[in-house]
């Protein structure tokens, strides 16, 4: 039975490579695709996420969620991963925008539709999540798991010294979403940056005469040239990727049980995660946190998903 899924995401290069695996992967329905605001605004995020899917054409098409402005405009920049239009600045054609619902709406519906069978994979700011879960209070008990693209355990932030993206970009959403009943699982960067790409996946990626190819073609060169020229690294993480993944093969991930919570006014720590791992910490534990990966092993299921996704288009 493929596993019922939800995609939260904000297209972005990882975002984006995890969805065109997603949507050819067997194993996995994915009932819809909602768009948030964080590596790109509301509204290119909608249109990334629309733009990805027409021109990938899954089998099976999901509904789609608009993203609507996040409560606090955005103070981080993340373009230069990811290209001004989030997509390294490839132009996908659109035909023009379906009239989308808004993205908390739409998660409401799907899991309302299959309650305690829904997995939702959040994969950019937990904005949406959080006003689902206002917009429908018994949302977080009918969910079946709550997979979390990022925050940081141990590793250093990626937007400033404490904070990982997603965190920052909405605190007080992740605190909403840390502090829910919902079962949940981080995937925080200490284990997405285990799994560090080479350029010898290049050579991997389907022909450009597929569909798949095409996109993936465009998008991790381009990560691989602003790794280099932005952070002076040869290989490029995929956190998106990873934490798609864990979704696919728990197995592939050591986790803890952890109290955990979101710094939410900090000068200096807004948006970083805090695990309390004292021996008698203070509150019970209320999420499970991926501590290790089998890196050799994500990469194989990574370079697998590539590969169905070519012989798929
Ligand atoms: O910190 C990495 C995360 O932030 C990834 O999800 C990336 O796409 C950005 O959203
Ligand atoms: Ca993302």
């Amino acid at each position: 039975m493929p596993k019922k899924l939800i995609i939260d995401c904000d297209p972005g290069i990882d975002d984006a490579v995890a969805l065109c695996l997603a949507l050819f992967d067997p194993r996995l329905e994915i009932l819809a695709v909602t768009a948030v605001e964080g590596n790109v605004s509301a509204a290119q995020a909608s249109v990334n996420v629309q733009a990805v899917i027409d021109f990938l054409d899954p089998p099976r098409s999901p509904r789609l969620g608009a993203a609507t402005p996040c409560d606090a405009p955005p103070t981080a920049d993340m373009r230069r991963l990811h290209g001004d239009n989030g997509l390294g600045n490839l132009d996908l054609p659109l035909a023009q925008l379906h009239h989308q619902h808004p993205a908390e709406k739409i998660i409401c519906d799907e899991v309302r539709a299959a309650p305690e069978q829904v997995t939702i994979l959040c994969l950019g700011p937990l904005t949406n999540l959080a006003r689902a879960f206002q917009r429908d209070p018994s949302l977080p008990l009918m969910l079946d798991h709550v997979i979390i693209s990022g925050g940081s355990l141990r590793c250093i932030g990626n937007v400033t010294p404490a904070a990982e993206f997603n965190m920052y970009c909405d605190p007080q959403a992740a605190r909403a979403v840390f502090r829910s009943a919902a079962t949940r699982t981080l995937i925080p960067l200490d284990v997405g940056e285990q799994v560090k790409l080479t350029l010898d996946i290049i050579e991997q990626l389907p022909a450009d005469t597929t569909r798949a190819g095409r996109l993936l073609r465009h998008l991790i060169p381009f990560a691989f040239r602003a790794y280099r020229q932005h952070m002076g690294l040869e290989n490029i993480f995929l956190q998106d990727v990873v934490a798609l993944t864990a979704a696919l093969h728990p197995e592939l991930f050591e986790t803890e049980e952890m109290a955990g919570d979101v710094e939410t006014v900090g000068e200096l720590t807004k948006g970083a995660t805090i695990f309390d791992r004292r021996r008698q910490p203070l509150g019970r534990s209320n999420m499970a946190v991926a501590v290790e990966a089998d890196a050799v092993a994500v990469t194989d299921s990574i370079l697998r998903g590539i590969a169905e996704a070519g012989r798929a288009t």
